[in-house]
C-alpha cells in the first residue's frame, strides 16, 4: 500500500520552482507558516497540491496519526529498545505522570541553581561542562546563542577526548573558583569520564580541598554517579525514556540554567511546548514538522538527494548544524525498519552546513553548479542583538534571501561555464529574535520532523546501535596485550605505541 504512494511520490511530475510560483500569484503565503516568533518559507520547494495530496495519503497508510499519540502517550515507540520516548514531557507534553515526574526532577534542578547561586558551593566563577554527543551538543548551541557576556558564571563546554579541548580550559579557569558538571545519561561515557578526572587531577594538584565536592552530575543512572563518588544531593536524575539527543529538555540543560538563568531555562521549555502543541493540533496539511518532513522525504527519495543544507545566517547560531547533525542522522541514519527489514528508501540524509555568508565564498559553487542537488535550508534573525551599524545586520538579511533566490531562479547563459542551472530548492526559516523561547520551539521543531521523517520510512528513530561496534572496538583496542584486530589497525598502532 505505501508502496503505491511511494511510487506516486517518485514520479510525481514536477514543475520548475518559477513555474510553480508563475502558476500561483498566491505560493509564497500559502507556503509561508508563522508559529512561535518563527516564520518557516516552504514556498521554494517542489511542493503542491498534489503531491501533498500523496504524501498525506502516505502518512496515513503510515498510521502517522496514531504514532504521534503514541508518542506522547508514553508507549513504548522505541521498540528496539522497548522504550517510551519521553522528551516532550520535560516541557509538559504526554503521559501525566511523566510531566509530574520531570516536574519534580525539574524543580530539584532549580533548587540546586538557587544553592549554587545563593554561594552553597562557595565562590564559583567558571563552569565546566562535560559531556558528549547529546550531552554537550545541546548545552553549547544554547549557550553559544544566548550568552551575552554578563552572566555570572563563565561556562565552557567541552566533550572531545582530545587534551587539546580541555587543557586551554584548564589553563584559563581558577580551580578553587570552578564547578564541574558531569553530563552523561549512562554515566559510562568513557571520553566524559576521562576528562571529568582530569579535570579532577587538576583540582588535587591546585590543592582544591574538596574536588568531589565541586562536581555536579546530570544523568539517569544516577546509581552509577554515586558509585563515582558524587554525593547524592549534587546529583540530577533525568529519566531513561528522554534519549540522549533529545535530552537539553532534561537536567542535561542544568549549565544552561546555571549560566543564562533558570528563567530562560524555562521559557526555553515554554516555547518546545508550543511547538509540541501546534505539533498534535495542526492538521497535517498546516503542520509545520510534518510538512518539512514531506519535503525531505520527497527530495530524499524522489530526488535521490544525499544530503541536506544548513546555513544559519547567524553566528550565534552556528552550532546548529552540529545539532542537527546528531539529530537527525543518529536518529535516522539506519538500515532497516522498525520490524528488521532492509529499508528500501534512501535513509537520513547526511546533515551538513556552516553559517552565512562565509560559506557562500567556500561551498556555495558547489550548490549553484555542481552536479549534486542540494536542498538547503537557511536560518536568519530579523532583529540584529548587537549594536553594529545597521548596515551589517541588512547586508547579512540581503545575501542570504539572494542565495535562495538565486538557487530557484538561476540564469541561464551561453556559456556553460556561466550558465546557473537553478530550479535548486530552500527553505527559510526566519526567527524574529533570538530568544529561549524561540530557540525552545525551533528545536521542538526540528525534533518532531525527524520523527515524522523516521514514521514515514518506518525505522524507530530512538535508538542508535550503530555507534555500539566502534566503543567495543575502542575497548578491545585499549587491552594493549588482548586480541589482536586486522593488520592495518595493528600496524597503525604499533606505529602509535612502540613500546
Ligand atoms: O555514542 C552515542 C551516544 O550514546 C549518544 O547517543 C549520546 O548522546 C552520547 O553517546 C553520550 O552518551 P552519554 O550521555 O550516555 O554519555
Amino acid at each position: 500500500m505505501a508502496g503505491d504512494a511511494w511510487d506516486e511520490i517518485k514520479s510525481h511530475p514536477t514543475s520548475k520552482l518559477t513555474e510553480l510560483f508563475a502558476q500561483d500569484a498566491e505560493r509564497a503565503t500559502k507556503y509561508g507558516f508563522d508559529q512561535s516568533g518563527i516564520y518557516f518559507d516552504f514556498s521554494k520547494t517542489h511542493l503542491d497540491d498534489s503531491l501533498l495530496a500523496t504524501f498525506l495519503t502516505l502518512a496515513d497508510q503510515m498510521d502517522l496519526s496514531g504514532n504521534t499519540d503514541a508518542l506522547f502517550s508514553g508507549e513504548p515507540v522505541n521498540a528496539t529498545e522497548g522504550r517510551a520516548a519521553e522528551h516532550a514531557a520535560e516541557r509538559g507534553t504526554g503521559l501525566d505522570s511523566s510531566i509530574a515526574n520531570a516536574d519534580a526532577l525539574r524543580n530539584r534542578m532549580k533548587g540546586l541553581v538557587g544553592a549554587i547561586d545563593a554561594g552553597l558551593l562557595d565562590d564559583i566563577d567558571h563552569v565546566i561542562h562535560l559531556g558528549i554527543g547529546g550531552s554537550a551538543l545541546g548545552p553549547k548551541l544554547l549557550l553559544e546563542a544566548l550568552q551575552i557576556g554578563d552572566e555570572t558564571y563563565e561556562t565552557a563546554v567541552v566533550s572531545n577526548i582530545d587534551g587539546y579541548a580541555l587543557e586551554p580550559i584548564l589553563e584559563r579557569f581558577s580551580a578553587d573558583k570552578t564547578l564541574l558538571v558531569i553530563a552523561s545519561k549512562t554515566f559510562t561515557t568513557s571520553e566524559t569520564l576521562l576528562n571529568a578526572q582530569s579535570v579532577l587531577d587538576w583540582m588535587s594538584q591546585e590543592d582544591v580541598a574538596d574536588p568531589f565536592g565541586k562536581i555536579v552530575a546530570l544523568t539517569a543512572n544516577p546509581e552509577q554517579a554515586v558509585k563515582w563518588g558524587i554525593d547524592e544531593s549534587r546529583i540530577l536524575p533525568f529519566s531513561e525514556s528522554v534519549g540522549g539527543r533529545y535530552s537539553i529538555w532534561s537536567s542535561i540543560g542544568f549549565s544552561v540554567a546555571l549560566t543564562l538563568g533558570f528563567d530562560a531555562f524555562e521559557d526555553m521549555l515554554a516555547g518546545a511546548a508550543e511547538m509540541d502543541a501546534h505539533f498534535r493540533a495542526a492538521p497535517f496539511d498546516q503542520n509545520l514538522p510534518v510538512l518539512a518532513a514531506f519535503i525531505d522525504q520527497y527530495y530524499a527519495q524522489a530526488k535521490n538527494c544525499e544530503t541536506r543544507a544548513v546555513f544559519a545566517y547567524d553566528e550565534r547560531l552556528r552550532l546548529l548544524p552540529d545539532y542537527l547533525q546528531q539529530l537527525e542522522m543518529e536518529s535516522n541514519g539506519k538500515s532497516v525498519t522498525t520490524d528488521g527489514e532492509p529499508l528500501a528508501l534512501h535513509s537520513s540524509p547526511i546533515v551538513w552546513g556552516g553559517v552565512g555568508t562565509d560559506a557562500q565564498h567556500a561551498v556555495f559553487q558547489l550548490l549553484h553548479q555542481g552536479s549534486h542537488l542540494v536542498p538547503v535550508e537557511f536560518l536568519a534573525v530579523i532583529e540584529p542583538g548587537h549594536s553594529l551599524a545597521p548596515d551589517h545586520h541588512k547586508g547579512l538579511l540581503l545575501n542570504c534571501f539572494a542565495q535562495g533566490a538565486a538557487l530557484m531562479s538561476g540564469k541561464a547563459s551561453d556559456d556553460p561555464h556561466r550558465n546557473y542551472p537553478g530550479d535548486r530548492p530552500s527553505i527559510t526559516v526566519l526567527l524574529e529574535a533570538l530568544e529561549a523561547k524561540t530557540l525552545g520551539a525551533l528545536l521542538a521543531f526540528y525534533e518532531h520532523r525527524t520523527f515524522v521523517n523516521a514514521l514515514l520510512l518506518g525505522i524507530n528513530p530512538f535508538d542508535q546501535f550503530g555507534v555500539e561496534l566502534g566503543k567495543e572496538m575502542a575497548g578491545k583496542l585499549s587491552d594493549m596485550s588482548g586480541n589482536k584486530l586486522d593488520a592495518s589497525t595493528e600496524l597503525l598502532k604499533k606505529r602509535a605505541f612502540p613500546g
